[in-house]
């Protein structure tokens, strides 16, 4: 009998046994730095010549890790060989693959500042959002084992007199696992064991941001009796590999967490029939998103300033849930601006191995490039009232950005920018707001920050995200707690972290006998 599922505690940072101990797991992490990674393919370890490396994006110098390259070859080598162990581990008792995932849980657990140590390094991660990443991967572990054991029982449906019936679920096929880098732990890990602790086996081919906690992790699901082939390791080239795992006829599951622009790509790649093709291929798609926070004139403007400074600036707006709109009632515009302005300039920015570093470093040169022309688009479209500046000599970073006065349809306020900027609109009232908030392609987060409760009763309806939240930030979902995904060009809303997110990965069957 397992106990409730509870998400995993976050870390107390100011708590000085707790600070010791993370700058302890620094250290030993640091001993780590520029360590070899092979390919895991039916458990044997495979190095390549060639090599991804893993980059400190607070400090170019340092390496992370190297990471071994797979080919086309490897790529065919891993569907060969998680299609064979999927003839076994589809039959795998429920409850022991449940316990592969307790036990897996308990090994990161025992040594969670270590991990979030390397979160840091690997995606310079300030300390509080590292440690949340690695507590959601805990909860993804503790969660889905908890609901696989519920899933064996099946679901009820009715029998007639002199028959029984059963609905049960059953497992698909070889899936594909293909995670982005910002919850470089979390989603990683999630999209991994999800599928396995169905009975499906899989081939993972993680971001090439953030191979090296993938490496990790890999090492773990072994630890904790994970049998060979049921995962494979395979980091690669999107384009080379990627589009292989998924054009593949033998893959039957594509579970992706990305942009809108790779999302979709899969989405047509997995709908064509491949010949010798024996089923339809699933994609669950999980994308960007252009995430607003709705402010009303009958507001706490501290808890307003508060929430869209949070949702904007955690992880340096590189979340798909990030809250990179403010749409403001003109009542309080300037002063809910004004004061986000303010908590926005007292803040550290700079190295996350600090403990008092609210914002680091974005990921790499290519985000770098990028977020640094939005804000010069955003210096054209709206008023730069904060930040604005970026300095990529040691590492990537870019200072909290806020643009005031934007047009609703401006570039900033509707394209995905992945990082820390933030766009100010007014509304007049609470329709226009309201209308504003919808106004893009994607529907993933949003935030009413409002007393009205008449508006809050309209917003659950009118306003269509997947994740919506009142007074409050529209960042930091809990798995168990609030699942997550999101609708329109933001995914399939396949609730990650949600009760009905494991059978996204099954086959229901009914089974009727006659006595
Ligand atoms: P990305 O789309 O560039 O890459 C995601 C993954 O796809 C990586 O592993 C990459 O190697 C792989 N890939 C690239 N080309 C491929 C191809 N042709 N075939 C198969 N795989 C391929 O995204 P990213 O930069 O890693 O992550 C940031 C994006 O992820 C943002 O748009 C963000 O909003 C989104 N995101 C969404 C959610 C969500 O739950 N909706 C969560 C986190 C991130
Ligand atoms: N699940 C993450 C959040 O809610 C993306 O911020």
């Amino acid at each position: 009998m397992t106990t409730p599922y509870k998400h995993e505690p976050f870390t107390d940072f100011t708590n000085e046994v707790n600070k010791t101990a993370f700058k302890e797991a620094l250290a030993k992490v640091n001993e780590t730095m520029g360590r070899d990674y092979p390919l895991v393919i039916n458990g044997e370890r495979i190095s390549t010549v060639e090599k991804i490396t893993s980059i400190n994006p607070a400090n170019k110098e340092e390496i992370v890790g190297t990471v071994s390259k797979a080919t086309q070859e490897h790529a065919e080598m891993a569907i060969q060989a998680a299609a064979e162990a999927f003839e076994e581990w589809r039959y795998s008792n429920p409850e022991e693959r449940a316990n592969i995932l307790f036990r897996a849980a308990a090994i990161v657990r025992r040594q969670k500042h270590e991990f979030t140590a390397l979160l840091v390094k690997e995606a310079g991660k300030p300390w509080k959002e590292a440690d949340a990443d690695t507590a959601e991967a805990i909860d993804f572990m503790e969660y889905y084992a908890r609901q696989m054991i519920e899933l064996a029982q099946g679901k009820p449906v009715n029998s007639r007199e002199g028959e029984v019936n059963k609905y049960i679920y059953t497992p698909t096929g070889v899936t594909v696992s293909i995670p982005p880098w910002n919850f470089l732990f979390a989603i990683m890990a999630g999209i991994t064991v999800a599928p396995i602790v169905t009975g499906n086996t899989v081939i993972l081919k993680p971001a090439s941001a953030t191979p090296v906690i993938a490496a990790r992790f890999v090492e773990v699901l072994e630890e904790a009796g994970l049998p060979k082939g049921v995962v494979n390791f395979v980091p690669g080239n999107g384009s080379e590999v990627g589009d292989y795992l998924v054009d593949h006829p033998k893959t039957s599951i594509i579970t992706f967490t990305g942009s809108r622009e790779i999302g979709t790509r899969i989405f047509e790649r997995a709908a064509k029939v491949q010949p010798g093709q024996q089923h339809l291929k699933r994609v669950i798609a999980e994308m960007g998103g252009k995430d607003t926070v709705v402010v009303d004139k009958d507001c706490d403007i501290e808890l307003a300033a508060q929430s869209i400074f949070t949702s904007a600036f955690g992880f340096a707006g590189q979340k798909c849930s990030a809250g990179s709109r403010a749409v403001v009632h003109e009542d309080v515009y300037d002063q809910v601006l004004q004061r986000v302005i303010e908590i926005t300039e007292d803040q550290v920015v700079g190295n996350p191995e600090k403990a008092e570093t609210y914002m680091g470093p974005v990921i790499d040169k290519g985000s770098f490039d990028k977020i640094m022309s939005y804000i010069e688009i955003g210096k054209e479209e709206g008023r730069l009232v904060s930040g604005g500046k970026g300095d990529d000599s040691k590492g990537y970073f870019i200072e909290p950005t806020i643009f005031a006065d934007l047009d609703p349809n401006a570039r900033i306020m509707q394209e995905e920018i992945f990082g820390p900027v933030v766009a100010f609109s007014k509304a007049a009232n609470f329709d226009e707001a309201l209308k504003i908030a919808n106004n893009t392609e994607y529907g993933l987060t949003g935030a009413v920050i409002t007393r009205n409760r008449e508006y809050i009763e309209r917003a659950k309806h009118e306003f269509h995200v997947g994740n919506l939240y009142f007074n409050r930030n529209c960042t930091g979902a809990i798995v168990g707690y609030h699942p997550f995904g999101g609708f329109k060009m933001s995914g399939t809303d396949s609730k990650a972290g949600g009760p009905d997110y494991l059978t996204l990965h099954m086959q229901a069957k009914t089974i009727s006998e006659m006595y």
